[in-house]
């Protein structure tokens, strides 16, 4: 019996991973999908939407023993894995000394260790033109005050993902890692509670990364800025100095800056 193939999606439940999640049947010639988040019963709702049939992992990826779910299931069923998409992430926009432990911990812990443990359970089930894409984003090319942890975690996922893009390339697995610019999604809610960031100069459409990833898949980069004001905003993080660009960022913001 030929082997099933299947794509997982990390952070289905919501924004990019979800819009990801629901378009990959159409773009992919996939028997299964496996969807993974926290809030089981979005899942279960985005699963009734889907053509394919899907398995539902409700795991919080900042627990170290999550993965190991998904590769137990894995082991179990020995199927070809095509697609990893990482979109599980999160940030906390504030000063870090009023960061909390709990939000200092869990960004290294979901955006970093916890992707980073995906990538490695599911890599034994990859096979020539397997592919793993990994949301960073634009964050990654920069120190980004007042969001220096987010930013240092982006950073990790795209050095990460280029780097072992190369390693793979003897085996023909593919590691993408996608960089979008402010997005329209549930993610401010969470990073922006006490509207530390005050100015957004643009906010992407998520259905346009989206189209942007999927582009991007086809196509041999190992990482991708959509949009014209990221690609601008990427061109002018490598041609002036960062203290420079750090300082924009401060002053556009209406921060507050008390000690
Ligand atoms: N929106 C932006 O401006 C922007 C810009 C650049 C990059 N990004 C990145 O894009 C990715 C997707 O974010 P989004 O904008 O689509 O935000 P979102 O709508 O908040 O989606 C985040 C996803 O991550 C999942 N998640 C959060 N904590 C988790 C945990 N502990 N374990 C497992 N899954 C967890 C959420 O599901 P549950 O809550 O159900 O667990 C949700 O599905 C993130 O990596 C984010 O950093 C976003």
């Amino acid at each position: 019996m030929s082997q099933k193939k299947i794509a997982i999606v990390t952070g289905a439940s919501s924004g990019i991973g979800k819009l990801l999640a629901k378009e990959l049947p159409a773009k992919y010639k996939i028997d299964e999908l496996w969807l993974i988040a926290r809030s089981e019963e979005r899942l279960f709702a985005l699963g009734e939407e889907l053509p394919v049939p899907v398995r539902i992992f409700a795991l919080d990826l900042t627990k170290r023993e999550s993965p190991d779910a998904v590769r137990a299931q894995l082991a179990e069923e020995n199927p070809d894995v095509r697609i990893l998409i990482n979109a599980s992430g999160y940030g906390k926009f504030e000063r870090f000394d009023r960061i909390g432990e709990e939000d200092a911990a869990g960004m290294v812990d979901l955006n970093c260790r916890g992707l980073t443990l995906m990538m490695y359970a599911v890599l034994p089930w990859c096979g020539e033109g397997s592919i793993i894409v990994n949301i960073a984003s634009v964050a990654a090319f920069q120190p980004v005050p007042f969001g220096a942890e987010y930013a240092a975690t982006k950073a990790y996922v795209l050095a990460l993902s280029r780097a072992v893009n190369l390693e793979l390339r003897p085996k023909k697995v593919r590691v993408l890692a996608v960089c979008p610019y402010w997005t329209k999604t549930a993610f401010f809610d969470r990073a922006n509670k006490q509207s530390v960031i005050t100015h957004f100069d643009c906010m992407y459409d998520p259905a346009f990364i989206v189209k942007k990833t999927f582009a991007a898949m086809k196509r041999k980069r190992d990482y991708v800025v959509p949009g014209f004001v990221a690609k601008a905003t990427h061109a002018l993080t490598k041609l002036l100095p960062h203290s420079l660009v750090m300082r924009v960022f401060w002053a556009q913001q209406k921060f507050n800056r008390q000690k």
